[in-house]
């Protein structure tokens, strides 16, 4: 490729970056979001779910979760650090989930046992059709 068809081509690729950049700019103070596509995953069924007493821990793509129950309702967690975003890992002794980045420490439902992530871990929803528990998470 001559130099020139390369400066050619980074010019007009800066200028589709700058036109989309303020194609978003203008819908959005129009008032109009650009909505993520939601993802329906199924998980498992019911039954066998809520016999993992202790919770389990599923991989979708490369996201870990940990699905759970809260007397009747199952839950979902992310389980990124709220942090600095490190993946955290359960101690299966306590049942917490600690980060290895700096320490924090989650119990099983998410919340901050110990700093320095002063937010919970992320709850995703979750929904129960016909028996079958699916995780609803964006794309
Ligand atoms: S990234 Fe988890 S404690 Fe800092």
């Amino acid at each position: 490729m001559e130099r020139r068809s390369f400066f050619h081509l980074a010019l007009h690729a800066i200028w589709i970056g700058i036109l989309g950049w303020l194609s978003v700019r203008l819908l959005r103070g129009m008032g109009i979001t650009i909505r993520r596509q939601l993802r329906k995953i199924a998980i498992g069924r019911v039954e066998a779910l809520r016999a993992l007493q202790e919770g389990t821990i599923i991989t979708i793509g490369r996201q870990l979760y940990f699905i759970a129950w809260e007397t009747e309702e199952p839950y979902a967690l992310l389980l990124r650090c709220t942090h600095g975003n490190c993946s955290v890992q359960r101690n299966n002794l306590t049942g917490e989930f600690v980060c290895p980045c700096h320490g924090g420490v989650f119990n099983s439902r998410g919340e901050v046992v110990q700093g320095p992530p002063t937010q919970p871990l992320p709850r995703i929803p979750l929904r129960i059709e016909k028996g079958v528990v699916y995780l609803i998470d964006q794309v």
